[in-house]
């Protein structure tokens, strides 16, 4: 079993880092291989919708920066974990943007490649009310369906300050509790 965590905030042991690590502590547990990516830490440029023309065609996106090599990660691992702070009640522009990108899955050679992968979403936001998150929650659930991939399994939790989700013990051990059960 190959887990891919993807970091969407910007924040390095902030509290969508901080959860994702302790899905992949489970992970470890559990002996399942895995990685950590910190999208910020990448140049990813917008999808420039050439792909009319280009990647739904040829099955490659034609921007040359730090999304090629992930494409063949996203192909190799059995789990992604897909972590985001909820920004203006959707996903960071990281995350975003990581996910526009995805448009080459729509080459038939490449459907068949993500189709039945399992996703994690890893989301915190400052509100208390998690229905903030609904937005967010919906928009990926309709990007996993469309590539027939499956929603495994959600966090969505209120924590504001940079590393106030450790204190939030039940949450950290529904993260623990998803990675362990990955294998
Ligand atoms: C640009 C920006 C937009 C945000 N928008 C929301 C929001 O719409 N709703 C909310 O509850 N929190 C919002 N937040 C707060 C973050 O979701 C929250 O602090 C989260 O815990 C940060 O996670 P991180 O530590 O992993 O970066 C926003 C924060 C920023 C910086």
């Amino acid at each position: 079993m190959n887990v891919l965590g993807v970091v969407g905030s910007p924040r390095k042991k902030g509290n969508t880092d901080i959860l994702i690590d302790e899905v992949l502590k489970g992970v470890k547990t559990a002996g399942s291989k895995f990685e950590k990516i910190f999208l910020n830490d990448l140049e990813i440029k917008p999808c420039q919708a050439e792909c009319s023309d280009y990647c739904k065609k040829r099955g490659y996106c034609k921007i040359d920066d730090d999304m090629a090599p992930l494409y063949n990660k996203l192909f190799e691992s059995d789990v992604i974990i897909l972590g985001t702070p909820v920004y203006w009640y959707g996903p960071s522009a990281q995350l975003k943007t990581f996910i526009d990108r995805w448009y080459a899955f729509c080459h038939p050679r490449h459907v068949q490649k993500m189709k039945g992968k399992k996703f994690v979403l890893i989301a915190p936001l400052e509100e208390t009310d998690k229905s903030a998150a609904q937005p967010l929650v919906n928009m990926i659930k309709k990007s996993l369906d469309y590539l027939d991939s499956k929603f495994h399994a959600k966090i969505i939790v209120s924590a504001g300050e940079k590393g106030e989700v450790r204190k939030d013990l039940q949450a950290m051990k529904q993260a623990y509790r998803i990675g362990l059960k990955l294998k």
